[in-house]
């Protein structure tokens, strides 16, 4: 079905950006950070620039951040709240002995203390790792082992998790257990009070002076091979979280922000962090789960304004219907964005049709670091469309050998010119991995899609066979690792299938060896297994037995092809396909 454009004054709105086309044109970084309080010469620190520059302004004791519990307790920090508290914990990471440069990873809900240890670590001029508080302990282990993590700061919740993987772990030297309930936990040898050091700590820090080039954040994301890949920022960065922040998600100091992305996902750094504080913005974190209710009522409580989610959420919301809207004040409102997949039409219409506002989608990667192609306030929506590139932003399609630009309505590669402040910076001791996602001046970002006539982007599909389930992408290799672990199975092949909900569920085939027979024991066993030893949101939801799985003649399982067979797809070209 084809939807209309939903029209918007493309010129004198009240937007930050009033006019897109005067943007592209008059758009410097210089300009953001003339407004930045660096310390010259280079060098600026993410943590200065998001809490501690406001101190010296009148926004020092403004809420910055409204908690909400999941058991409905809440909590209100102001910035001066936030200087001093984050201000302790890099004393208490100084007094540990944490150098520049030095992982430090947080692993819990969305607690203040997770909040304030990442912009801690930052001010100690260490390098961040949230982690989602779903992981299971092969997860955990195999990102603070990968970049060598010195301190992790979790929950007697948690730590049961970190305490079946501490042995293989010897960089851990010290671990922060964050106890806000004060249950009874016996500390063990290399673990520490967060709240006995926070308190004999110093609330006064002198911010370590970091290079723009110094690392800051490590976010692990999937690719189709080997295990998970730290993508690297550097305090640059703070840039294009800010410009994005104020020009795409529109955000003015009246506001009160409410992104609904966890700090284990770049969504919820960059703009449940960094973008919005950095612009002096309130915003509200809700450490509770997902419930259309429960949502609304955040909204209702604390008159959010402007609300960033995700497409999975969003189609949720739709299938509870109108009825909890109607029982909640949503008129506060006035801006809604979502990012992380691709935005069904139907979901910025229905956004349209219940609140009024439809839904801006746009488009990044844990990579770009910042959103890269938008739909902006003053702009048309074309829904469907990931919109049009940020003002510095050059994007483009290109053809296979990544050379040439293809031309309006062609399928291609998208791909963007390097360059901009919040570009990732390596992958964590995989050089090469990164360098080859250059071509020439071009990165490429794994994804097709097609560009129209007017200059809207059009998200087609992954290049690759890294599946996209409800925002998170979860490599196919990864999930198939594990499977093979478990002592029944001899191969495991793991596809991405279609879903209206979630975008795609994993299902994962798998071959057994010689003296097991498929049973739905066995079946429930290996999927118990997976659940013990990857993130939730990778767990086969699907699990399928099968004789044998159809490879290549150099013995690479063909996910291509378990993937046409399960939807009854042409095959295609089956000449590597082993006898
Ligand atoms: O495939 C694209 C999809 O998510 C990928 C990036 O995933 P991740 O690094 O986890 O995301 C970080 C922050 C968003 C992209 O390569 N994706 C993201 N946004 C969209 C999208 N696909 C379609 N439409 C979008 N708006």
């Amino acid at each position: 079905m084809q939807y209309e454009p939903i029209l918007k004054n493309a010129t004198t709105g009240e937007a930050n950006l009033a006019d897109y086309d005067k943007g592209r044109q008059e758009f410097t970084w210089k300009d953001i950070y003339n407004g930045f309080d660096t310390f010259g010469d280079g060098k600026l620190n993410i943590a200065h620039e998001v809490i501690d520059r406001h101190i010296q302004t009148s926004l020092k004791d403004k809420i910055a951040l409204y908690w909400e519990g999941g058991n409905g307790d809440t909590e209100t920090y102001s910035f001066n709240d936030l200087s001093k508290l984050t201000n302790r914990f890099a004393n208490v990471l100084k007094d540990s002995g944490i150098q520049k440069g030095d992982r430090v990873f947080t692993f819990m809900d969305r607690i203040p203390e997770n909040y304030i240890a990442l912009l801690g670590t930052l001010k100690a001029g260490g390098v961040i790792g949230p982690l989602f508080s779903a992981f299971g302990p092969e997860a955990v282990k195999d990102r603070l082992a990968d970049c060598d993590a010195k301190v992790l700061v979790t929950t007697p919740k948690l730590i049961k998790v970190v305490d079946e993987i501490i042995n293989d772990l010897p960089s851990l030297k010290t671990i922060f257990i964050v106890n806000r309930k004060s249950e009874a936990y016996e500390l063990k040898e290399n673990e520490k009070s967060y709240e006995n050091a926070m308190n004999n700590a110093s609330d006064e820090f002198d911010v370590v002076q970091t290079s723009k080039d110094d690392y800051a954040i490590i976010h692990y994301t999937s690719g189709t091979t080997g295990k998970p890949k730290g993508v690297v920022h550097a305090h640059q960065a703070i840039a294009g979280h800010y410009a994005t922040a104020k020009y795409v998600l529109d955000l003015s100091p009246d506001d009160i922000y409410w992104c609904t992305a966890d700090p284990g996902w770049v969504t919820g750094t960059s703009y449940g962090i960094f973008g919005p504080w950095a612009n002096g913005i309130s915003q509200v974190i809700y450490e509770g789960g997902f419930g259309a209710g429960k949502w609304y009522k955040v909204i209702e409580k604390y008159k959010v304004t402007v609300w960033y989610t995700a497409p999975t959420a969003i189609r949720m919301l739709m299938k509870a219907g109108e009825k909890p809207i109607k029982k909640h004040d949503l008129s506060s409102l006035r801006y809604m964005c979502s990012v992380g997949e691709p935005l069904n039409p139907e979901a910025v219409v229905w956004g349209q049709q219940v609140f009024g506002l439809p839904f801006h989608d746009n488009w990044w990667q844990t990579e770009t670091g910042c959103i890269q192609i938008a739909n902006y306030p003053v702009q048309d929506i074309k829904p469907g469309s990931m919109g049009r590139p940020f003002p510095s932003v050059s994007a483009a399609i290109l053809d296979d050998d990544f050379t040439n630009e293809l031309p309006p309505g062609q399928e291609g590669h998208l791909a963007l010119k390097s360059g901009w402040p919040s570009m990732f910076r390596t992958y964590w001791n995989k050089e090469d991995l990164y360098q080859s996602r250059f071509k020439d001046d071009w990165y490429i970002t794994g994804d097709k899609a097609t560009k129209d006539e007017d200059g809207y982007f059009w998200f087609v599909g992954r290049a690759d066979d890294v599946i996209n389930t409800g925002g998170h992408l979860v490599g196919p290799f990864e999930v198939e690792s594990v499977l093979i672990e478990h002592p029944a199975v001899a191969e495991a092949g793991v596809i991405g299938i279609p879903d209206p909900l979630v975008m795609e569920v994993i299902k994962a085939f798998v071959s057994l060896k010689d003296g097991y027979e498929p049973s739905d024991e066995l079946l429930k066993d290996i999927k118990k297994f997976a659940k013990k030893k990857l993130h939730a949101l990778a767990c086969p939801r699907q699990l399928q037995f099968l004789d044998g799985l159809p490879k290549t003649k150099s013995g690479k399982i063909m996910r291509r092809l378990l993937k046409a067979r399960e939807l009854g797809l042409p095959e295609g070209d089956t000449s590597t396909l082993e006898e």
